[in-house]
């Protein structure tokens, strides 16, 4: 029987199983896929050995993304440029890493809003973490035109900024208002407005009607952001459908179809949230 994971430290919240068995249960296939807790310290002999502990590979989630892209023998330029794996699978006697987070972001914008085209638009990003690379290498593969990048820590977007080159600038996060003026998209990749984290405190006024809202917080479903955006009229795009796009590609790899996001599978995930 085909066997697929994820791993992380802990693991209990994990809603990756719920989304690869409604997958494994629709397509009919013998498979399974189950939660693993790995303490850091035997990372690297499970990754590395992840055939014989009965798996074809792991979606890997916090804190184990970065360590496990230096674990796996091969990645492909994009993952390279994100520096972090979030799905691991074994062919050939080798171990692939592969992020799929910024296929999953893009993949939630083009079903969210059907005529969006990412080519030349210009971008607002709030936040320089692990997820905010990911969806700032896969919109700079999209074609955009500029990302302006916003951080607390101004340094930590600077960084950023240097790393992926001269189409995205930072800026501070006073400048948050002000920035968003020229945005065709806006992103929140940071935990702010998740349920019992802080607001993100901002204005819309200056947002271009046509501009599209997105949230990679899905709890609560429609963030205080999304909120102020559909109610200004704006196009906006939850956060729970990049969680869902990611999962296919390794889904794919372990089991060998490539699965469809229902409408079905989006309310498994939403009766769950409610528990
Ligand atoms: P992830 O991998 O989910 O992106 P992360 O790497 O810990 O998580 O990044 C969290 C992001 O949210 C960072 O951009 C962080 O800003 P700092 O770099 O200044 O820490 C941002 N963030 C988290 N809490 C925040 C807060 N209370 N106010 C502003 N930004 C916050």
């Amino acid at each position: 029987m085909q066997k697929a994971c994820v791993i992380g430290w802990p693991i209990k919240h994990s809603r990756s199983p719920l989304i690869h068995k409604y997958w494994l249960k629709q397509y009919g296939l013998v498979g399974d896929y189950e939660k693993v807790a790995v303490d850091p310290k035997n990372l690297e002999s499970f990754i590395l050995d992840i055939e014989n502990f009965g798996f074809q590979g792991c979606n890997v989630t916090i804190p184990h993304k970065e360590k496990v892209f230096e674990i796996v023998t091969v990645a492909d330029p994009l993952t390279q440029s994100i520096g972090a794996v979030n799905t691991v699978y074994f062919e050939n006697n080798t171990v692939y890493g592969l992020n799929t987070d910024g296929y999953g972001f893009i993949s939630n914008l083009k079903s969210g809003v059907r005529e969006i085209k990412f080519l030349d638009m210009t971008c607002v990003v709030i936040g320089a973490g692990g997820a905010s690379r990911a969806i700032i290498a896969a919109l700079l593969g999209q074609g955009v035109a500029h990302i302006i990048l916003i951080n607390r820590t101004i340094e930590k977007a600077e960084e950023l900024a240097n790393h992926f080159g001269n189409r995205v600038s930072s800026a501070k996060f006073s400048e948050l208002n002000n920035s968003i003026s020229k945005a065709d998209l806006l992103v929140n990749t940071t935990s702010l407005g998740m349920t019992g984290q802080p607001e993100l405190e901002i204005n819309l006024e200056n947002l271009p009607p046509h501009c599209c809202v997105t949230d990679i917080v899905y709890a609560p479903l429609e963030t205080n952001l999304l909120k102020q955006a559909r109610q200004r009229g704006n196009p906006t795009v939850d956060g729970l459908g990049m969680l869902l796009h990611q999962a296919a590609p390794g889904f794919e790899k372990w089991f060998g179809i490539f699965p469809k996001v229902t409408k079905d599978l989006r309310n498994i995930i939403i009766d769950d949230l409610g528990k």
